[in-house]
């Protein structure tokens, strides 16, 4: 088995609709939070292994199969956790007819490839990499299915949410996958643009060409402005779209609030010696995992009691039912809408390797790197100077006509305005304002224009010498951008 670490750069890097910023905002630059809640502490503390709670083996390293009775002698799991709280977990079952397909694969000794996209919890803020409940689970599988080879790409990019994943999850798995993981429950805010942008990552990776079984993992945080965050949003995508939902808030939260000593006993201890309620520690990772691994024995105890897939699958009232199948319409379109068009979207950006961001035309601005005290890297392409152009040629594949630049936003960075608009009409010209007052650093996306047709288009930015920055700078930041 390989455990391969996809290209992401572990990086904070937030895309959010220009309007939204509240708590769930993990900050840009050093680390120090000028807010309240503090989210992001850097990246590079360890955590405190085990000193604070008692230590079970961890459950997962148990030898022995599951019993299929539920709660049986062998079922390692239900022992550990209770059937309760496994019941609990599971917020979405369905069909699971991908999935044990997937697991009749992998039984009979085919490569199994998973991809993982999430935000910082699956990247392992605070966690060693062999903690990371995508790892643990992965290492479980190694032992369940020892004939055949896995291979697990960790896509997970900090403080990332569906508004950007949805158009550049390809830039961090490959298209070959599986099984897919998402982990998006807590980075995406609960906005319906989140849901919608849920709804299309879902689309796609479900028509991926090996017609992956997808499986939404979901954490949760106690330091954002509400409990419900925007995977409450999700449930009802994943239901639509029959993929699995283990929410790690249905098994633990209740409990933690009986027992509110318990909280910090789950989540990743700071150097200063609080808590950082928005990353769970190892053992929130082991239980994740373990939710996610006694989800699995659940499907493989129902794949021992038919082993094959059924031929045809048996309908009410002779309507055909396809159990792999994609609805035509998405959730936020109307019955009589034609169907939802397939997206095949463009993405490119200065956070990946696979189409970094390369002009098409550029006087003054250049590639550049930023290094916070922490010692973590983040790259830009940027300009200082009034007037500064660059172009980028975006190929609109269909869909949307939707075209969106990411770009940084801060108070304190001396960042101006670029004006940006598609080929030559710089009359409908969008201006991207990179200051603004909040004490946050912040990638946002901003859409440039919903009226794009489909073809080959260029996107042409300018830096402006106007700027709201109380100094007078003019920097401006770009990160990424994608059309479709
Ligand atoms: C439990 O596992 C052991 C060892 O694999 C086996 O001998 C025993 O029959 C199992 N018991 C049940 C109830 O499945
Ligand atoms: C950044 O580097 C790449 C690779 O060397 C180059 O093709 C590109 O033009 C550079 N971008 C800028 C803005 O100079």
């Amino acid at each position: 088995m390989l455990i391969a670490r996809a290209r992401q750069p572990s990086t904070l890097f937030v895309l959010l609709n220009a309007c939204i910023v509240t708590a769930l905002i993990h900050y840009w630059t050093s680390g120090r939070s000028l807010h309240a809640v503090s989210v992001w502490i850097g990246q590079n503390l360890e955590h405190e292994h085990g000193h604070d709670y008692p230590q079970n083996p961890p459950p997962s390293q148990f030898a022995g199969p599951a019993s299929c009775g539920g709660g049986g002698a062998n079922d390692t799991m239900c022992a550990v956790y209770g059937e309760d709280i496994l019941a609990r977990s599971r917020a979405y079952e369905g069909a699971n007819a991908r999935f044990r397909r997937v697991l009749r694969d992998a039984k009979a000794g085919k490569h199994i490839k998973i991809g993982v996209l999430g935000g910082s919890v699956t990247n392992g803020q605070g966690v060693k990499q062999h903690e990371i409940w995508a790892n643990v689970f992965a290492e479980w599988w190694k032992q369940e299915f020892p004939d055949g080879e896995m291979t697990i790409q960790n896509g997970a990019i900090a403080a990332t949410g569906t508004n950007y994943m949805s158009m550049c999850y390809l830039e961090h798995i490959d298209d070959d996958a599986d099984i897919v993981l998402t982990e998006f429950a807590i980075n995406d805010q609960r906005y319906d643009f989140n849901a919608e942008s849920f709804e299309w990552l879902l689309r796609q990776l479900l028509e991926l060409p090996k017609r992956p079984a997808v499986i939404n993992i979901q954490t949760f945080g106690l330091a954002y402005q509400q409990l419900t965050t925007g995977g409450d949003l999700h449930i009802a995508a994943a239901n639509y779209y029959d993929t699995p939902l283990i929410s790690l808030r249905n098994a633990l939260l209740p409990q933690l609030l009986d027992t509110r000593e318990a909280g910090p006993n789950y989540f990743h201890r700071l150097g200063s010696g609080g808590t950082d309620f928005n990353h769970i520690n190892p053992r929130g990772h082991q239980m994740l995992a373990d939710l996610l691994i006694a989800y699995t024995q659940r499907q493989l105890c129902a794949l021992s009691s038919s082993p094959l897939p059924p031929d045809a699958a048996p309908s009410y009232d002779d309507l055909p039912l396809d159990l792999e199948g994609i609805p035509p319409l998405r959730l936020f379109q109307n019955y009589n809408d034609p169907p939802a068009l397939h997206l095949s979207p463009y993405c490119t950006s200065t956070r990946t390797l696979k189409h970094p961001l390369i002009p098409s035309f550029n006087s003054g601005w250049e590639n550049w790197t930023y290094t916070a005290p922490g010692g973590t890297e983040k790259s830009y392409v940027r300009a200082t100077q009034p007037g500064s152009k660059i172009g980028f040629k975006i190929p609109v594949r269909g869909g949307m006509g939707r075209v969106r630049l990411s770009y940084l936003r801060s108070a304190t960075f001396g960042l101006g305005i670029c004006k940006c608009w598609l080929d030559e009409d710089e009359e409908a010209g969008v201006l991207v304002d990179g200051f603004w007052d909040k004490p946050l650093n912040v990638a946002l996306v901003v859409i440039i224009t919903k009226t794009a047709s489909v073809g080959d288009h260029v996107l042409s930015c300018e830096l402006m010498d106007k700027t709201h920055d109380p100094e007078g700078r003019t920097e401006f930041r770009l990160i990424a951008v994608d059309a479709a």
